[in-house]
C-alpha cells in the first residue's frame, strides 16, 4: 500500500543585505523531517552579503540585483520582482533586508510578503531600534514578524517575541537577545503560512481563522 502523497512544500524565497542569521535559522528549519516550507531561493542587494554564502553552504540558488546597478527605484524592484518571480515562490520573506520596496512590487506580493523587524510594533519603527530602546529605558523590547505593506514597518503583525532589558544592557547585548528571539518566531511564522494557517485578510493576520491581536 502506498502512503499519500503530501502536499508540495511551501516555496519560500528569502531576501537579504548582510549577515543573514535569520536566513539561517530558515534553511535549518527547512532541514527539519517533513517542513512544511523549503527555500528555493535567496537574492540579495548586497554582493557582499554574508547571507550568499550561506544559501552556498545549504545548496540553495542564489543571485545578486545589486541596487547600484540601476539608475532608479524603480528600475531595480523591477529587476528585484523578476528575479524573485523566476522562482515561482508562494512566499517572500525579507530578511534583513535593508531596501524599502515600491509600491507596485509591495502589491504583487500582497499577502505573501513577511518581514521580521526588531521591535515590539508599532513602537521603533525604522533603524537603531535597540539604542532608541535603551535611551527611553524601555523595560522591554523584542521582535516582531508582520506582512508587508506599502507603509514601512507598519503590516499587520503576525507574531512578537519580547526580550526584558537589562540594566547593564548595551546595544549589542540587547541585539544578540533580540536576534535569538527572531530565530525562533520567523520560521515559527513561515511555517504557519506553509501549513496554510495563516492568511491575510484586509488589514489583520489570521491565524486558524482568528484575527490575530498582539
Ligand atoms: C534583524 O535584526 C532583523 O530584525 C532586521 O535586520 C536584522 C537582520 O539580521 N530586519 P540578520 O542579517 O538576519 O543576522
Amino acid at each position: 500500500m502506498s502512503l499519500p502523497d503530501r502536499p508540495s512544500p511551501c516555496r519560500v524565497v528569502v531576501l537579504v543585505s548582510g549577515h543573514g542569521s535569520n536566513l539561517q535559522s530558515i534553511l535549518d528549519k527547512a532541514q527539519t523531517p517533513a517542513c512544511a516550507f523549503e527555500v528555493v531561493g535567496v537574492i540579495s542587494n548586497e554582493p557582499t552579503a554574508h547571507g550568499l554564502k550561506r544559501a552556498d553552504h545549504a545548496g540553495v540558488a542564489n543571485n545578486i540585483v545589486h541596487h547600484l546597478d540601476f539608475e532608479s527605484r524603480d528600475a531595480f524592484d523591477r529587476a528585484l520582482g523578476a528575479a524573485i518571480d523566476r522562482h515561482q515562490p508562494d512566499l517572500v520573506v525579507l530578511a534583513g533586508f535593508m531596501r524599502i520596496l515600491g509600491t507596485a512590487l509591495v502589491g504583487a506580493y500582497t499577502g505573501r510578503m513577511m518581514n521580521i523587524h526588531p521591535s515590539l510594533l508599532p513602537e521603533y519603527r525604522g533603524l537603531n531600534t535597540h539604542t532608541r530602546v535603551l535611551a527611553d529605558s524601555a523595560r522591554c523590547h523584542g521582535a516582531t514578524v508582520h506582512f508587508v505593506v506599502p507603509a514601512l514597518d507598519a503590516g499587520p503583525i503576525i507574531l512578537q517575541g519580547r526580550v526584558l532589558v537589562m540594566p547593564d544592557d548595551t546595544p549589542e547585548s540587547l541585539a544578540e537577545r533580540v536576534r535569538q528571539v527572531e530565530h525562533q518566531i520567523y520560521p515559527t511564522a513561515i511555517t504557519w503560512f506553509a501549513q496554510k494557517r495563516l492568511s491575510l485578510v484586509g488589514q489583520c493576520a489570521y491565524l486558524d481563522g482568528l484575527p490575530i491581536t498582539p
